[in-house]
């Protein structure tokens, strides 16, 4: 019999933050504010941390419920807890290995991998790796169309499941940081699907990296644009109703509540604060995904207590991969598996399919003496 949780016993990393102060300790300092740093005054990236302690969890005493069960499915693909990694650029200035290990540890712990467009490797490469992890191709609808049209062609190709389309970067982000640093990404770390690119021709497509001119894609333009692919396609970056709506109307078959972890307009609310307006908006039509700021367990539940279907793990996942390649992913993932199950269990629910928004209520203000 168990009697006791060992808080002794744990494996190399006890808790989420240890992995983030290991990642600290192995980057050098510019590669870790590119990692860490957001936009502007990096006031949305605060707010991204403070939402989730702006909610508070409603329990319930002596359900009777069972150990809970954490699978789900999204778009079709099965996950044994309804997490998965955040398409990342850049993943070999963190480890060697990038992507590639990133999708390993996701395949052992049945968590799915969103795959950048702007990774140090090709979905192809990815996808080898772990056929069972590397499910969705992430693109950025924007800049020459023959590219993006060829890149969905090559997404249903390659036998990914879904598409991820990046829609709130239609220029590079005001990173502070990056620019105190003197720092520059290098090409050759977000080529791996265009091996032969040059700067500029990297710069036709990659919003997130380079300043744009051209005129932002309409809504009818990215529906058109995105029709002969089979495959279905998530909405990144929505943070309003009306948003949630129109990229419905334009085709997309779920929505992934985003503020790209406070890296791109900075201002804008904090990705949880966002998530009841879209879930009001289409919730029940489309499932919904949130990412940004999620960094615990109890940050999980809270998302899905207010009507998100799974979340996305941006940073958590970078600085595991940081901390220690596929082994501190599988530990980062076997520690917000633990801490899921813990909280759905105080909180009396027999599964991640029992959470719902009266589980979950505003923090009381507190008025201070
Ligand atoms: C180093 C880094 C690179 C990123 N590159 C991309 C990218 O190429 N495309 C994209 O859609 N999102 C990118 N993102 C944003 C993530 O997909 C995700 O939206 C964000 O990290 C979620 O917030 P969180 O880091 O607080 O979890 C990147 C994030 C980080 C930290």
């Amino acid at each position: 019999m168990e009697t006791f949780v060992s808080f002794a016993s744990a494996g190399t990393f006890a808790t989420v933050g240890e992995i983030y102060d290991a990642a600290r300790a192995a980057l050098p300092p510019e590669i870790w504010d590119f990692l860490d740093g957001g936009a502007g005054g990096e006031q949305t990236l605060r707010a991204n941390r403070a939402a989730f302690d702006r909610w508070t969890l409603r329990p319930r005493l002596m359900t009777g419920v069972a150990e809970p069960d954490l699978s789900t499915t999204f778009l079709g693909i099965a996950l044994s807890m309804p997490v998965l990694t955040s398409p990342f650029g850049a993943d070999r200035l963190l480890h060697p290995e990038g992507h590639l290990a990133v999708a390993r540890a996701n395949a052992k712990a049945g968590v799915a991998s969103m795959v950048p467009e702007a990774g140090s490797f090709s979905w192809e490469e990815v996808t080898t790796a772990a056929p069972a992890a590397a499910r969705i191709a992430q693109l950025h609808p924007m800049g020459n169309v023959a590219n993006f049209t060829a890149m969905l062609d090559r997404a249903a190709d390659v036998g990914f499941a879904a598409l991820c389309l990046t829609l709130d970067c239609p220029s590079a982000g005001w990173r502070e940081r990056n620019m105190r640093n003197r720092f520059d990404v290098d090409v050759e770390t977000v080529s791996g699907n265009y091996p032969h690119a040059t700067a500029e021709d990297l710069a036709d497509t990659l919003g997130q990296l380079f300043i744009r001119h051209e005129p932002v894609w309409t809504w009818d333009e990215l529906a058109e644009r995105t029709s002969s692919s089979p495959l279905p396609w998530i909405a990144k970056g929505v943070l309003t109703g009306p948003d949630a709506v129109r990229a419905v109307r334009a085709g997309a078959a779920a929505v992934l509540v985003s503020n790209h972890g406070g890296r791109q307009l900075d201002a804008v609310p904090a990705a949880l604060e966002a998530l009841p307006e879209v879930v009001a908006a289409v919730g029940g039509t489309v499932p919904i995904a949130l990412d940004s700021g999620i960094r615990r367990g109890s940050d999980v539940v809270k998302a899905l207590a207010l009507g998100a279907d799974v979340v996305v793990l941006g940073r958590a996942a970078a600085m595991a991969l940081a901390a220690g390649g596929e082994e501190a992913l599988a530990r980062l993932h076997e520690l917000l598996r633990e801490e899921i199950s813990t909280t759905i269990k105080l909180l009396g629910a027999a599964s991640v399919a029992y959470l719902d928004p009266s589980m979950i209520t505003p923090a009381p203000r507190v008025t201070p003496w």
